[in-house]
C-alpha cells in the first residue's frame, strides 16, 4: 500500500473534485464508486470487472450505477426543498426528466421507478418519445410534458394521453400548434393542459447558447404569447394554461445567467397572471451544468455554482417578483437532465497496444547500421545525435529537420533503400527526443517544443469507439474525465493520448480535464501483462443517445450495479451489446440473403477443388457464428 502515491494519483486525475462524492480512489489503488453518496458504501470497479469477464461479458462495457440517478433526484429535489424553507417560498418544485437526455429503457426505468417517491415525471420532445413515456406509471401527481415541435398527429396522442390519466402538458412551440389543439379538443372527451414555451431576452452562456435569446429558434415572442392567450380566451380555455416554460440551453456555466433568466421570465409569469390566467406551474428548463473537469469555474466543461446555488436562487428571484407583484407563488418546474444522469454510468474499456517514441528510454542503444556505407547526411544526424546538448540543441533540432527533410527527398529520387529510410527516421527521433529532454529544463518552452512534445506522446489503443461511446468529445470537443482503474499505487510514467478503434483519425483523445487548465495528454502507465483498464467517467447525459455507429460498432455490453447497506454489491442485470447480425440488419442487409451468397461461395471453392465439402462446412458454421459476435476487439 503506497497511501502517498495514491494521495497523489486522486489529485492528478482530480478525481475528489469531479466526482461528487460518487468516484473515488481506494487503499489498493483501485477506482471505485459510491453509488448511495455515502463513503463507507463503495464499489470497486476492478472487481466489477472481473466478475463480468468470469461471466463472459468482456470491456468494452457500461457500468450503470441506478442508485447515483436516485441520488441525484434525490439532491435536486432537497435542494429545492431547503431553499423553499430558507426564502418562505408559498409554492412547490416538481421535476421532469427530459427523455432526450438518455433514452435507454434501462434508464428511464430507473428514473421512474426512483423518481415515484417525489413525483417525478418526465419531458418529451418527439412522438417516438411521447410513445414511451405513455407506457411508464408515473403517479397521479407527476407531470408529463409535451416539448419539441408538434402535428396534429403528436397533438392527438396528447390528448389520448390525458383520456389515459396522465397529466399531461402540451407546451406550445407556435400559435400553429394551439390552432390546431383547439380544433382538436372539440370532439375530445378530456382535453389536456397547455403551456406555453416563452422566447426570453435573457442568454445562456456555454456551447448551446444559441438556445435561448431573441434569435432562437424556440419559444414564442411576446406577440405570440399576447396572441396565444387571445385564441386560448376565444376558445373558453383560458382555464387550460397551466404552464409558461422556458430553456436557456445545456450546461450553463454561469449561475448570473441562470437568475437573470428566471428574473425575466418570473416577470412574465407575473403580467400574464394579472392578465386573468392562472398558470400554476413555471417551467426554468434544464442547464444546470455538470463539473466535468473539477474546477467550479465558468469555463464550458465545468460550472461555477453548486445544485444548492441554483435552487436558492430559482425560489428567491422567483419569489421576490411574486411577492412584488402581489400574484401567487407557482410551483416551479425543473426539467434538469444532464446533472441527473451524468454521473450514473462509466465506459470502460482496455487499452490494447501502445505506439510511440516515450516508451523507448532516451539513452537506448541505437541499432548498427549494417548496409555499408552510411549516406553523408545520415552521418550528419548521427553527429546530431552524438552532440546535442543543453546549449545548442534548438540549432541542432533545427539542423535536424533540415537533413530528415533532405533525406526524404533523396529517398523519393531513388538514391535511398528501406534500410537507409529506418535507420534516418530511428535517428531523427532521437535527436527529437533529446532536443525536447534538453528544452524541458527551460523555464518557458518555445511553441515549437510544446508542439513537438504533442507530436510525440505515446498513443494508447483503447477497445472502444470513440464516436459510439463518448461522440460530444468528438463532435463538440466535450470534456470527460478520464483514468486508468487500477494501479494507482504506481507512479503512472508516460504522457499518452488515447485512439480508439474506429479507421478515423478524429477518433483521438487529446484533450483532458485538468483543474487548472486543459491536459494535452494523460497520465498513464506502461501495460504490464495484465489487462489495462481505463474508465471515461461522468458519461450517463446525451452520450448513448447521441451515439452512432462509425465503422459500425454497435452499443457496447452493459451491467447495473447494486450496493446493500451492508456494503455488498451484486450485477442485477446484464445486457449484451449489438452483435454484428442486428447491426447489419439495422442497415437492411438480409442475412439470409447474406448466408445465401456465402454457400454460393463456398459451393464453388468446393467444385473448384480449393475446400473439401467437410471444409467448407466448418467454413460456413464459422461464418455464421461470427456474424452473431461483438463487433469489438474480443479481450484476450
Ligand atoms: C426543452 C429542454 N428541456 C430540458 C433540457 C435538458 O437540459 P439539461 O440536460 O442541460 O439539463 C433540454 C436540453 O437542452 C431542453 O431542450
Amino acid at each position: 500500500m503506497n497511501i502517498r502515491q495514491i494521495q497523489e494519483a486522486r489529485e492528478l486525475y482530480g478525481i475528489d473534485d469531479w466526482g461528487a462524492g460518487y468516484f473515488g480512489i481506494n487503499d489498493e489503488g483501485h477506482v471505485v464508486s459510491h453509488p448511495t453518496g455515502e463513503e463507507h458504501l463503495s464499489v470497486s470497479l476492478p472487481e466489477v470487472i472481473a466478475k463480468l469477464k468470469h461471466q463472459g461479458i468482456h470491456t468494452p462495457l457500461i457500468l450503470r450505477f441506478p442508485q447515483i440517478i436516485e441520488c441525484q433526484l434525490e439532491r435536486m429535489h432537497s435542494a429545492f426543498r431547503q431553499a423553499i424553507g430558507e426564502f418562505n417560498f408559498k409554492g412547490k418544485h416538481v421535476g421532469v426528466f427530459p427523455f432526450k437526455v438518455n433514452q435507454r429503457r434501462e434508464f428511464i426505468d430507473a428514473v421512474v421507478s426512483c423518481g415515484q417517491r417525489l413525483d417525478y415525471g418526465l419531458e418529451v420532445g418527439s412522438k417516438t418519445e411521447f410513445v414511451a413515456a405513455l407506457s411508464y406509471p408515473l403517479t397521479a401527481n407527476s407531470l408529463l410534458i409535451c416539448n419539441g415541435f408538434k402535428d396534429r398527429e403528436f397533438i392527438d396522442m396528447a390528448f389520448l394521453g390525458a383520456a389515459m390519466g396522465k397529466r399531461v402538458i402540451v407546451v406550445v412551440e407556435g400559435p400553429d400548434e394551439l390552432a390546431t389543439f383547439i380544433e382538436l379538443a372539440k370532439d375530445q372527451p378530456v382535453v389536456p393542459q397547455v403551456g406555453l414555451r416563452v422566447r426570453l431576452y435573457s442568454k445562456g452562456a456555454g456551447k448551446w447558447e444559441k438556445s435561448s435569446g431573441d434569435s432562437s429558434k424556440f419559444g414564442l415572442t411576446t406577440t405570440e404569447v399576447l396572441n396565444c392567450l387571445s385564441m386560448l380566451e376565444e376558445a373558453n380555455f383560458k382555464d387550460r394554461l397551466a404552464m409558461l416554460h422556458f430553456h436557456i440551453g445545456s450546461q450553463i456555466t454561469e449561475i448570473k445567467r441562470f437568475k437573470n433568466a428566471i428574473k425575466e421570465a418570473s416577470r412574465v409569469y407575473a403580467k400574464v397572471v394579472k392578465m386573468g390566467y392562472s398558470p400554476q406551474f413555471l417551467n426554468i428548463g434544464g442547464g444546470v451544468g455538470v463539473d466535468y473537469d473539477g474546477s467550479k469555474t465558468s469555463f464550458l466543461s465545468s460550472a461555477n455554482y453548486t445544485m444548492q446555488e441554483f435552487a436558492n436562487d430559482a425560489v428567491y428571484v422567483l419569489g421576490d417578483v411574486c411577492a412584488n407583484e402581489g400574484v401567487p407563488y407557482p410551483t416551479i418546474v425543473t426539467e434538469s437532465g444532464r446533472v441527473i444522469a451524468a454521473y450514473h454510468s462509466v465506459v470502460v474499456t482496455d487499452i490494447r497496444e501502445v505506439q510511440g517514441e516515450e516508451l523507448l528510454p532516451i539513452e537506448a542503444d541505437l541499432p548498427e547500421y549494417t548496409q555499408g556505407e552510411v549516406h553523408k547526411s545520415i552521418k550528419e544526424l548521427k553527429y546530431i545525435l552524438d552532440n546535442i546538448n543543453r546549449k545548442n540543441y534548438v540549432e541542432f533540432y533545427h539542423d535536424a529537420i533540415e537533413y530528415q527533410e533532405e533525406l526524404f527527398t533523396l529517398f523519393n529520387l531513388g538514391y535511398l533503400n528501406m534500410q537507409d529510410r529506418a535507420y534516418a527516421e530511428d535517428l531523427f527521433r532521437r535527436v527529437c527526443r533529446r532536443a525536447l529532454y534538453f528544452s524541458s529544463f527551460q523555464r518557458h518552452q518555445l511553441e515549437e517544443f510544446e508542439d513537438l512534445q504533442k507530436a510525440l506522446v505515446s498513443k494508447y489503443l483503447a477497445n472502444f469507439s470513440m464516436f459510439q461511446s463518448i461522440p460530444d468529445s468528438w463532435a463538440i470537443d466535450q470534456l470527460f474525465p478520464v483514468m486508468p482503474l487500477s494501479r494507482h499505487d504506481e507512479k503512472p510514467s508516460h504522457k499518452a493520448t488515447i485512439v480508439d478503434i474506429t479507421c478515423d483519425s478524429d477518433g483521438c483523445l487529446d484533450t483532458f480535464v485538468d483543474r487548472a487548465d486543459v491536459k494535452t495528454a494523460l497520465d498513464l502507465h506502461v501495460p504490464n501483462n495484465q489487462p489495462y483498464y481505463i474508465g471515461f467517467f461522468l458519461v450517463g447525459a446525451y452520450q448513448e443517445s447521441l451515439a452512432n455507429e462509425h465503422n459500425l460498432f454497435g452499443a457496447i455490453h452493459e451491467a447495473e450495479i447494486y450496493i446493500n447497506a451492508d456494503g455488498d454489491w451484486e450485477l442485477t442485470k446484464v445486457t449484451k451489446g449489438d452483435p454484428i447480425d442486428e447491426l447489419l440488419e439495422s442497415r437492411n442487409y438480409d442475412l439470409k440473403e447474406m448466408v445465401g451468397c456465402y454457400e454460393l461461395q463456398f459451393d464453388r471453392a468446393i467444385t473448384g477443388g480449393i475446400l473439401s465439402a467437410e471444409q467448407a462446412k466448418l467454413g460456413l458454421e464459422r461464418l455464421t457464428k461470427f456474424m452473431r459476435s461483438y463487433p469489438y476487439l474480443i479481450d484476450r
